[in-house]
């Protein structure tokens, strides 16, 4: 029971699919189900954090990324976990967060693509220092040192 009450402030607090959370639900014996489905915006979130996985090692490897991936444009319509509203601070980061990563591929830019790429993630980490700070130590090493 414990457990369990331990369980539910993590969630409250996190207020998101963390990846410590989760490790939470597998550790405990005692809490047999799982409460873990990915949402749409999940989906979305790890298809996100892969691409940028992808194209750090290009900009380190000197090339020049110079596609932008349309279906991120989804992160304005992605059902979120438990069909959560998006509120205004999540649609305001969301646009930002487009916006810098489009800046990636602009090849007219004069900011250095690093940092354009650093730009970009640092928006994934200000939207999740407000709505979902579990996965921030993962997203922090995204950037490009
Ligand atoms: C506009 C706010 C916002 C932005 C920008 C954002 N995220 Fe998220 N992220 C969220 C929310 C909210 C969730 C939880 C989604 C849900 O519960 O449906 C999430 C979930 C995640 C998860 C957890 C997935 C899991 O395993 O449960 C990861 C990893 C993640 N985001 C990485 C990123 C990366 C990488 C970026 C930037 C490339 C990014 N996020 C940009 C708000 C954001």
């Amino acid at each position: 029971m414990r457990n369990l009450v331990f369980l539910f402030s993590v969630i409250l607090f996190v207020s998101c699919n963390s990846s410590e959370e989760k490790e939470i639900v597998k550790n405990d014996e005692e809490f047999v189900f799982d409460m873990y489905e990915p949402s749409e915006m999940t989906h979305l979130m790890l298809s996100m954090y892969d691409f940028n996985e992808k194209i750090k090692k290009e900009i380190i490897a000197g090339n020049t990324p110079d596609k932008f991936p349309k279906e991120f444009l989804d992160i304005f319509t992605a059902e979120l976990t438990d069909n959560k509203p998006y509120n205004d601070i999540f649609k305001a980061y969301s646009k930002v967060y487009i916006d810098n990563e489009r800046a990636i591929f602009d090849g007219t830019s004069e900011i250095p693509i690093k940092q354009r790429y650093n730009n970009a993630i640092n928006t994934c980490i200000s939207c999740h220092s407000t709505e979902c700070v579990g996965p921030i130590s993962r997203i922090e090493k995204l950037l490009i040192k």
